[in-house]
């Protein structure tokens, strides 16, 4: 087997975030160097604290957590989305507290010092606001020359927004960050709604996941039906929409889906299309905000089933 490849989880779990990590740390194509963690669908100190908790319940203590960004760049943080994954962002349902702690460097010093000790190896898997993975480019302009690419959930180039018809969640949480980060001259690939609205978890399929017995399933099982509730009544869905773990998906099966390639610009305005993550792919003045972009892989289809089964595989190990 190949080596597995190195990444850095930047994440505010989140139920969804949860399934990403398990999946993440139970295939042996990946090597998780550690989590970052941001506010997003809860505040850092919650994220930080649950990230902290779900690797002890995978008994992956040994890797280890840098705690990251409060707030946005420059907008102010619309608070913890409880209706979606529970006040604790684990669905409601607890997780026993976690006896390491986070690092001393932050989150975007993590990130510096990791990158620019393995040139070229790493991938950043960022599934929240990508306010640390700026913030990181800021610290050390050298970071994106040296890392392998960047693997994101979050935007939404050729689909309505899940925030608003304009804007996806992560994005939306930070459009400056996120506008700074596109503009990275690294490989970038877009898992957003584009591909992760075509990847669905029925309820059978979760049933599935009731019927694992292994910590981390069961720690699954129990919240999440928090999250299912959420997509029963906003989205009317009879699942869930699997969003960060597709990121997951595509480092290990990137086969499986099809993309379009194009530059991205966020919409940073005030107005009604703020966060939108808008593909421009042309030439002449009409371009010009997005001409000197590097292209971003935008993820726009995929075998859900054959990405749901592999998920399902992983988490039942
Ligand atoms: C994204 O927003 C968060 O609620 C999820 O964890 C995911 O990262 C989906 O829009
Ligand atoms: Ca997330």
């Amino acid at each position: 087997m190949t080596e597995p490849r190195r990444i850095i989880i930047d994440t505010d779990p989140g139920v969804d975030d949860a399934m990403a990590i398990f999946y993440a740390l139970s295939s042996p194509e990946l090597d998780v160097l550690g989590l970052t963690t941001v506010f997003g669908n809860a505040t850092t100190e919650t994220t930080t604290y649950n990230a902290l908790a779900l690797l002890q319940l995978a008994g992956r203590s040994d890797v280890p957590v840098a705690r990251g960004a409060d707030t946005p760049l420059v907008a102010t943080y619309g608070g913890p989305v409880d209706f979606v994954h529970g006040a604790d962002g684990q669905g409601n349902a607890g997780i026993p507290a976690p006896t390491a702690s986070a690092v001393a460097e932050s989150a975007a010093e993590f990130i510096v010092r990791s990158v620019m000790a393995a040139p070229g190896e790493i991938t950043l898997v960022p599934v929240g606001p990508l306010t640390n993975i700026a913030l990181a480019m800021r610290l050390e302009p050298k970071l994106t020359e040296n890392l392998r690419e960047i693997v994101l959930m979050g935007g939404n180039a050729f689909c309505p927004g899940n925030v608003n018809p304009s804007a996806e969640a992560n994005i939306h949480n930070d459009p400056e960050a996120a506008d700074i980060v596109f503009g990275a001259d690294c490989p970038i690939t877009m898992a957003g709604l584009d591909v992760t609205h075509k990847v669905q978890m029925t309820h059978a399929d979760l049933a599935r996941i009731g019927a694992m017995s292994n910590p981390r399933a069961e720690h699954l099982a129990r919240i999440l039906p928090c999250y299912v509730d959420f997509h029963t009544t906003y989205e009317g869905l009879d699942g869930i929409f699997v969003h960060d773990s597709t990121a997951v998906s595509y480092l290990l099966a990137p086969d499986a889906f099809t993309w379009e390639e194009a530059p991205i610009r966020v919409d940073c305005g005030q107005s009604f299309g703020r966060a939108k993550t808008i593909a421009g792919k042309g030439e002449g003045d009409s371009y010009a905000a997005w001409t000197p972009r590097r292209p971003v892989r935008i993820l726009t289809g995929a075998d859900s089933r054959r990405l749901v089964e592999l998920e399902l595989s992983r988490l039942a190990e």
